[in-house]
């Protein structure tokens, strides 16, 4: 029985961190497990101008103490008028890692997400030759199609043409849910690569009605079937391809808990430690560096972290919530049905 394990630090490349009160609640519970943080534009307005990613990025620093020498990595919302200039600017500016297409009311803050991509093969193509990376929320929004297979229908509908027609363009599909996910990532070169979060390969659709409806088990894109987590499974702990990416997605217990709860999990306090349940139950902790410290970096260009942190075989000790400063309300931190027998 392995009872600790020794990674290089890992880096979390798909994280909402919000902002104001919520900031200052979540930021830490990243900056304590990742070194670097991919930070998701989808504030009210959006992140769409370098200068608010400048300012945001100085909001996020203060908000996390300084010997955790964290490093917000920023994005930029694209819109239908996303501006190629803009884009190029900010890549050279080095204050853009990549930019993320949220498809129109796909998910949280999402009204002012791209309606075609016909809107923005200008953006795209200045992407493509800056070599920036599109992240994609990849679920269609047509309501005819049913909400378990929103991600498969937009991989054949939407974003196969876009890897058509944009050939040097590198794409990252966030949070996969499903096998068809996996498939397409392993299909598409090394330009294409995919995170998994760890609540998509902890639970499957069940877990959401188990006993009830249980909000906090409810987000975006919604977990699907069995077969399809099991892909996952095998996709992260076998492939190159895939890296870490928690989609830890804070909301107040009072917005979730309610007659229309919104969709995001936040998991931050307790990502690192269901990856390696996962993966211990997979029989591949040597994967796990891998996986959350190695095959990201390489992805985006980026050297590895030399900072090593150990996990430890121990039952999961975390906050059941989060209090966000300045009132009462609070944020429910993610906790799997199933046992976890690591700590960090
Ligand atoms: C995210 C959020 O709350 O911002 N929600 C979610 O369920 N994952 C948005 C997103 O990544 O879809
Ligand atoms: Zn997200």
């Amino acid at each position: 029985m392995v009872s600790s394990l020794t990674l290089r630090r890992p880096d979390d490349w798909h994280v909402h961190l919000r902002d104001g009160a919520m900031l200052q609640a979540c930021a830490i519970h990243t900056a304590k497990q990742f070194a670097r943080a991919i930070i998701m534009p989808n504030l009210v307005p959006p992140i769409t101008r370098v200068a608010e990613a400048v300012a945001y990025r100085d909001r996020i620093r203060r908000a996390v103490p300084i010997e955790l020498a964290f490093e917000p990595l920023m994005t930029c919302y694209l819109t239908d008028d996303a501006d190629p200039a803009e884009l190029e600017r900010g890549k050279r500016e080095r204050v853009w890692l990549a930019a993320k297409l949220y498809p129109a009311h796909a998910t949280t803050n999402s009204a002012h997400g791209v309606t075609s991509m016909e809107r923005i093969a200008p953006a795209l193509a200045a992407m493509e030759r800056a070599g920036m990376p599109l992240l994609v929320h990849g679920e269609v929004t047509d309501p005819e199609v049913d909400i378990f297979d929103r991600e498969a229908v937009f991989l054949e509908r939407v974003l196969a043409p876009v890897l058509r027609r944009h050939q040097g363009l590198k794409v990252v599909l966030e949070h996969v849910t499903t096998r068809e996910g996996v498939a397409f990532v392993e299909a598409g070169g090394s330009r294409v690569g995919g995170t998994i979060t760890p609540h998509h390969l902890s639970f499957n659709r069940n877990a959401i009605f188990k006993g009830g409806i249980r909000p906090h088990f409810y987000c975006l894109p919604i977990a699907k079937r069995e077969e399809h987590r099991q892909a996952l499974r095998r996709a992260a702990t076998t492939s190159s391809r895939f890296f870490l990416g928690t989609d830890t997605a804070p909301h107040t217990a009072d917005t979730k808990e309610c007659a229309c709860g919104c969709a995001g999990i936040f998991n931050a306090p307790v990502a690192l430690q269901v990856y390696a349940q996962v993966f211990a139950e997979e029989g591949a902790l040597d994967r796990l560096e891998a996986f959350a410290s190695l095959n990201g970096p390489q992805f985006y260009g980026l050297p590895a972290n030399e900072q090593r942190i150990t996990l430890h075989a121990a039952p999961l000790s975390a906050p059941e919530s989060v209090a966000v400063p300045g009132g009462d309300k609070s944020i429910v931190v993610f906790r799997p049905d199933t046992a976890v027998g690591w700590s960090y």
